[in-house]
């Protein structure tokens, strides 16, 4: 199969995806409505933001230069904004300046545009292929690399999974130039150091983007989208695309196994970015809720949006049988799921998902209750996009959705963004508060709640 290429137009460079130019600190924003008193802590997100000029032609969205933007909240106020460029060599490069501190494993030049979080007591950015963790201060300014104060052999990824039940952190890493046949599970311990590691052959160098655990399995999606050397040997084209005869498949590796014990069974052939959650079923099954496109990078080679749009899927898979059984939850469109994170590999009943509509900037949320099959969606009105909806429970909280929902939302219509928040309870109420922002903040990727403890 050849690769075809985009025309120069670009959609990942215009718009809302267009980079902004400035680092900026904003103190005390008004606020609409109330924020919270019980919401105390950082809501941070990354996303790709190329600092230089790039090539319309080749420019892959997940590419660009990492930056998180953030707003501390506390006391009912809305204490700072800030957005800051994650360090990389790269970013080091274009700003003339020296390279960051940190291990850096693979001379990467790259650094981490996906995801950003908090865990043992200090906060990640964090990208999938091989680029080590960066780690940032409260307020965002880059420290250096952190392979996990020296305890991470090599890669790690954007998407690892806390245990609500054990606080350790669960990831599935490559590194597609270093590691051309495995893949690597990490497990990291509350205190920031990895305790375990296995290597798990692959039959190609798949991109695995994400990961599940549930009580009983740490989860590898093996999907057909694989790394091309043809692209890979392009120079910074991104390097990945379909492969329409890889099939699809999911490994069900035991908690404490190793590759030699994980369960491999066929699921359809499609591809998947977000699990939206997964657990063990009392018969011995296993559930995994999927945000599914039917193909991905096989036309558009410059993002995911191009080729196919998600719908959020239920695959309920039999280890024994090694079977799937296929049931859809949402036939419109569905990404960047998210759910309470205290139930993270347990069963749970409500899913949160953005409502990407490519045709248009009307993205609304929408909540999921996966045991009646009802959906909910809170509208933010013509014009208006909002991204990855982060769940945030009310502290001391028993009851699933008593919490909120906290992300970003473009307004189109003036070109500006606001940070949102909204009851999970009670969509109808509309906004429980709005912060209007200094800047507009590009469409990027990742984000999470981040409190004083973590
Ligand atoms: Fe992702």
């Amino acid at each position: 199969m050849t690769a075809s290429l985009n025309a120069p137009e670009n959609r990942y460079l215009s718009g809302n995806y267009a980079p902004v130019a400035d680092e900026i600190t904003a103190l005390d924003l008004p606020v609409i409505g109330e924020l919270p008193r019980e919401l105390n802590g950082r809501y941070l997100r990354n996303g790709p933001n190329p600092i230089g000029e790039v090539d319309p032609e080749s420019h892959h969205w997940f590419i660009g230069d990492g930056m998180v933007h953030g707003i501390c909240i506390r006391d009912g106020r809305a204490a700072w904004y800030r957005n800051r460029y994650v360090g990389s060599s790269a970013l080091s490069a274009a700003r003339g300046v020296p390279d960051i501190p940190g291990r850096n494993w693979n001379n990467g030049s790259g650094g981490p545009n996906t995801n950003v979080g908090g865990f043992a007591g200090t906060t990640w950015a964090m990208v999938e292929a091989g680029a080590c963790p960066v780690e940032l201060t409260h307020e965002l300014e880059t420290i250096g690399r952190n392979d996990f104060f020296g305890t991470l052999p090599g890669a790690f990824t954007a998407h690892p999974k806390i245990d609500p039940a054990t606080g350790e952190m669960h990831a599935m890493t490559y590194a597609w130039a270093e590691w051309l046949d495995h893949i690597q599970y990490v497990r990291v311990g509350p205190d920031g150091s990895v305790n375990r590691t296995v290597d798990i052959p692959l039959p190609g160098m798949s991109m695995v983007h994400d990961m599940s655990i549930t009580d009983r399995f740490v989860i590898v999606y093996d999907q057909p989208v694989l790394v091309d050397l043809d692209l890979a040997f392009a120079g910074r084209r991104f390097p990945f695309r379909w492969f329409d005869d890889y099939g699809n498949r999911v490994g069900l590796m035991p908690r404490e196994g190793t590759a030699a014990d994980i369960v491999w069974v066929d699921v359809p052939v499609g591809y998947v970015f977000h699990p939206l959650n997964a657990y063990d079923t009392p018969d011995g099954n296993v559930v995994l809720d999927v945000c599914f496109y039917d193909v991905m990078f096989r036309n558009d080679l410059n993002g995911p949006f191009g080729d196919s749009l998600p719908r959020l899927v239920r695959w309920e898979i039999n280890p024994t049988t090694r079977t799937t059984s296929v049931t859809t939850i949402d036939e419109r469109v569905n990404e960047f799921p998210r759910h309470r994170g205290s139930l993270t590999g347990k069963p749970y009943r409500y899913g949160y998902c953005a409502q990407v509509d490519e045709s248009s900037m009307h993205w609304p949320t929408v909540k999921h209750d996966l045991v009646t099959g009802s959906r909910e969606v809170f509208d933010h009105g013509p014009g208006r996009a909002a991204g990855e909806p982060v769940f945030v429970g009310r502290p001391g909280s028993t009851v699933e959705d008593d919490g909120w929902l906290v992300t970003f939302v473009h307004d189109g219509n003036n070109n500006s963004a606001e940070f949102v928040v909204i009851d999970a309870q009670d969509f109808a109420r509309g906004y429980v508060a709005q912060v209007q922002l200094p800047q507009r903040v590009p469409f990027g990727f990742h984000g999470n709640w981040v409190t004083e403890r973590n």
